[in-house]
């Protein structure tokens, strides 16, 4: 991300001003595809918050991401319904099989695995999202099909 890109993105943001500091992040983010400590520290600065305020509140939510994505970006909710569905289960098989942890990419970069909040698709549980699409009650079978399909697609 070069420094012009950071500055059209603050432009849209008083300096100096707290409420920025989501709105920032979610775009250097969708710019960038992931945070970095450096970016971090200059959000700090324009918004005048310590950098490790910064950190600390990019870490607590989930929506954040601090590795580069993989090819094929993993997501699995683990709401309530998909909890109770066994989207933990299902979390492990991912971490398992595709050699990725949660929150990570895997060292060939091939994937990323996130863990997400509900995906208002509660009805469907439980739901998992691959970039652009979504697969939805997601039986032990079908996951089994789709982890199978990933690696061959990466092979
Ligand atoms: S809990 Fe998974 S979509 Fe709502």
């Amino acid at each position: 991300m070069t420094s012009e890109d950071l500055e059209v993105i603050f432009s849209k943001y008083p300096a100096n001003k707290k409420d920025g500091l989501l709105p920032i992040m979610q775009e250097i983010q969708e710019t960038h595809g992931y945070l970095t400590t450096d970016l971090l520290a200059a959000v700090g600065k324009y918004l005048n918050i310590p950098a490790n305020k910064v950190y600390g509140v990019a870490t607590f939510y989930d929506q954040f991401r601090f590795h580069p994505r993989g090819l094929f970006h993993i997501r699995i909710c683990r709401g309530t319904a998909c909890h109770l569905f066994g989207a933990s289960t299902y979390l492990n098989e991912f971490e398992n099989q595709l050699k990725v942890k949660a929150g990570g990419t895997s060292k060939d970069r091939k994937f990323s695995l996130e863990i997400s909040s509900c995906m208002g698709a509660c009805e469907s549980a439980p739901v998992v999202h691959i970039n652009d699409t979504f697969y939805t009650k997601v039986t032990e079978t079908e996951l089994e099909k789709i982890i199978r399909s990933l690696k061959e697609k990466t092979e």
